[in-house]
């Protein structure tokens, strides 16, 4: 067993950003949309950036925007050595981008940018989980729809029972060399821990967050502002006249 608080650990963080958001339809790649005019990115980025044990950071964006220095980057805070590359046509694809360049780190995080109110103390628990000797460590919280599984006519053939399900969010956590290892399979899949479920291995589901949901459409992101809003009113408030 390894002792979690004497290992010193290093953490590389996958930030993958290269989608083109077609859902949310706002005619620019969806982690560069502005949120209280920033790009999501740029708080996606921020939260990452106070992950104390934080060792590297890869963000993944699409060729197109992969230029740092461009002005849809005015608002995203980049740590000083943090690395930017090109995406590809899949998730799956800007994922591996990502891990090719992410370094000799212990612990590696894959993070949907588009996840970009997630709190810290959610990428603390799924460090903490693989530090703790976890293969993988996913975060999720418990669903308030039943589930049905359907056929293709759309006949119901089952109902898991819901107490056993949860819905998983990003960041994502893997020991560095597992899920190179699950990449290397050439398996596609909607998230990483499946693929490195299918190589046999123990992925954990930690407790995850509402504030992790994922900006897919505009009803997301009218969500997210409202969340900001109501953060700078509070914040305001509490501010002596
Ligand atoms: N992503 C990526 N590369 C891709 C596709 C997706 O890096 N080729 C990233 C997105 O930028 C996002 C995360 O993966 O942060 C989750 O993907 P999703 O929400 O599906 O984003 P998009 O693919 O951009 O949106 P859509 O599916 O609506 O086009
Ligand atoms: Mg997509």
């Amino acid at each position: 067993v390894i002792d979690a608080d004497a290992a010193p650990c290093s953490v590389g963080v996958v930030v993958v950003a290269a989608g083109s958001g077609t859902r949310l339809g706002a005619g620019l790649p969806k982690a560069f949309v502005p949120l209280r005019g920033r790009p999501l990115l740029g708080h996606a980025v921020d939260t990452v950036a106070r992950l104390p044990q934080l060792g590297s950071l890869v963000v993944v964006a699409p060729p197109e925007v992969a230029d740092p220095a461009g002005a849809s980057w005015a608002g995203v805070d980049l740590p000083p050595d943090a690395v930017v590359v090109a995406g590809g046509a899949s998730r799956t694809a800007s994922v591996a981008a990502g891990l090719a360049a992410v370094g000799d780190v212990d612990v590696v995080l894959v993070h949907d940018a588009a996840r970009c109110l997630t709190p810290l103390a959610v990428f603390e628990r799924v460090v903490d989980a693989v530090r703790g000797g976890a293969a993988g460590a996913v975060p999720g919280i418990p669903l308030v729809d039943t589930v049905k599984t359907v056929d293709a006519d759309g006949v119901i053939t089952g109902t898991p029972d819901r107490a056993s399900l949860r819905a998983v969010q990003t960041p994502q956590g893997f020991a560095r060399e597992v899920l190179v290892a699950a990449y290397r399979s050439g398996l596609a899949a909607t998230d990483d821990a499946a693929l490195v479920e299918l190589g046999g291995h123990h992925v954990v589901v930690v407790e995850g967050d509402a504030l992790a949901f994922k900006v897919t459409t505009r009803d997301d992101l009218e969500h997210a502002e409202r969340v900001l809003a109501q953060r700078a009113g509070a914040a305001a408030e509490r501010l002596p006249d």
